[in-house]
């Protein structure tokens, strides 16, 4: 089979950030109509790997593919489309993708009229689009991040034309509204409110896979707070690899603050926001965090190292004491604040010192929760030219030792809720006991209590019972 290239990606173009105004697009494609008569009376299967943007581009295609007549399934071999949605974070998320690739290829070998579709974040990367090009013939269907609009032409060609095709273009990225969404949940729900990162953090993958920060236009983001306030949403949580650093790229006049304080105002009974960079985190929204009750009062915010000289190797753009000194002014303006965060240990060349200073910023700011990462060397980002002296065995020694520290205070943190009652939004039946249900609290601690199924997408009282590191039991007030 041929290949044709329509785009190839390129680290070079990826890294571009010339100041240009943000193209904002509405959806349409050419081939729809035909594509929905290939579609009728047939399944996809999508699997998507990452973080929340991935989430929500996944929430988009489904939509897209919905609106074809496609139905979803969970079963692959039964689907005319198998998308994995990838991510390239670090190395071992990576290797996720191959493992399913191995599983599934076979499908495509055995039946020539499936798509076989990998997008998502690894794709960006030229190295390894070229290695997965190679090694997976039966792929057939190659696009990146800023394609997904694309979606209904791309899935057109490949099904009518007898090549296999590469659409993954490195620009600095569009604002496309209009686009059908099947969201995975009918209580809650992810709102983009600006895609892409400029942060350029020396280890990190996503501004090179995610492109320039381009901001959603104010009333966009207003209106889909709108619609899901309508049909009754209980939780939002507006997305961003840098919600702070909202509405600097149009000239609206809007801050994140304005985002938090309008939609507070529509009364969503939960608000919620990922992920915010200690940099550019403004007093005003620190302020608007703590006026309403309906924005949560908790906190995602990634520190990485607790070293300043290591933050700044990292090109995080703040040091220890800046960011102490941020926790500060937000628990002292918010009562209740529950903080969590982002370390990675082994950072290249990381001292001993360095390590104990972020085991000493953990004890200091006693973390609710927290992602722990072993640094993973992600090819074209700085970090990873450089040569780094200490061992992996080093690093998992840290890794274990830093995930003991943290759990101390998560520990004691969870126990505090014991005999306490609060507001849990129902998520489901619990994963690991069918007799139970389980939710999250404001603070954003999952609860397991009895109930029934009938209450999932309410907010109920549960008074706390029983305390574990990573989850609270609990009881049903008033039934
Ligand atoms: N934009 C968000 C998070 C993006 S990635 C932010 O800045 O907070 C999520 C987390 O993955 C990061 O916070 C970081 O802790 C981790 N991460 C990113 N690149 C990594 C790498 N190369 N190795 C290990 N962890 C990494
Ligand atoms: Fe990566 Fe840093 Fe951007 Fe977060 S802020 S996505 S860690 S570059
Ligand atoms: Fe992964 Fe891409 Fe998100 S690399 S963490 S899916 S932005």
């Amino acid at each position: 089979m041929k290949t044709k290239i329509i785009h190839a990606p390129d680290l070079a173009k990826a890294r571009n950030r010339t100041k240009e105004e943000t193209i904002f697009l509405s959806s349409s494609s050419k081939h729809f109509e035909e594509m929905k008569k290939l579609a009728t009376g047939k399944k996809y299967f999508i699997h998507t790997y990452g973080c929340q943007a991935n989430i929500r581009d996944e929430e988009t295609m489904r939509g897209v593919l919905e609106s074809l007549g496609y139905e979803r399934s969970f079963v692959p071999s039964e689907s005319d489309v198998i998308i994995l949605n990838t991510c390239a974070v670090r190395e071992n998320a990576e290797d996720k993708v191959y493992g399913e690739i191995g599983n599934l290829k076979k499908l495509r070998k055995q039946n020539k009229s499936i798509t076989f579709a990998i997008c998502g974040c690894v794709v960006e990367q030229p190295e390894i689009l070229d290695l997965l090009m190679t090694k997976f013939p039966e792929i057939n269907l190659f696009f990146g991040t800023h394609e997904i609009h694309l979606l209904v032409d791309l899935l057109y060609q490949a099904k009518t034309e007898d090549v296999r095709l590469v659409c993954v273009e490195s620009k600095k990225g569009e604002v496309v509204e209009g686009l059908p969404t099947s969201r995975n949940n009918s209580y809650k729900a992810f709102v983009n409110i600006i895609y892409g990162c400029d942060k350029f953090c020396t280890y990190c993958i996503v501004p090179y896979t995610r492109g320039k920060e381009r901001s959603r236009k104010f009333s966009d983001i207003m209106e889909e707070v709108r619609e899901l306030k309508k049909a009754n949403y209980q939780e939002i949580t507006f997305l961003g690899q840098n919600v702070n650093a909202y509405g600097k790229d149009l000239d609206e006049g809007h801050d994140f603050a304005d985002v938090l304080e309008e939609a507070a105002k529509m009364g969503i009974p939960r608000i919620r926001f990922t992920t915010s960079h200690p940099w550019d985190f403004s007093s005003k929204m620190i302020d608007v965090i703590a006026k309403y009750d309906n924005i949560m009062k908790c906190i995602h915010l990634p520190v990485q190292s607790g070293s300043s000289e290591v933050l700044r190797l990292m090109g995080r753009r703040y040091s220890r004491e800046d960011y102490l000194r941020l926790v500060k002014e937000m628990r002292d303006k918010i009562p209740g604040l529950s903080l969590s965060t982002d370390i990675i240990v082994g950072f290249p060349n990381e001292t001993e010192e360095q390590f104990d200073e972020t085991l000493t910023l953990v004890d200091e700011v006693k973390y609710e929760s927290a992602f722990t990462f072993i640094y993973s060397p992600r090819k074209g980002t700085p970090a990873a030219k450089l040569v780094d002296n200490i061992t992996y065995e080093t690093k998992s020694r840290r890794f274990k030792e830093l995930v003991k520290h943290l759990e101390v205070h998560i520990e004691k943190d969870a126990a505090k809720y014991i005999g306490n009652t609060y507001k849990v939004l129902v998520d489901g039946v619990s994963k690991t006991d069918s007799n139970m249900l389980s939710g999250y609290t404001e603070s954003n601690k999952l609860v397991h209590f009895k109930g029934d199924e009938s209450l999932v997408g309410k907010i109920v009282d549960v008074k706390i019972t029983e305390s574990h590191t990573y989850s609270l039991i609990g009881e049903l007030v008033n039934g």
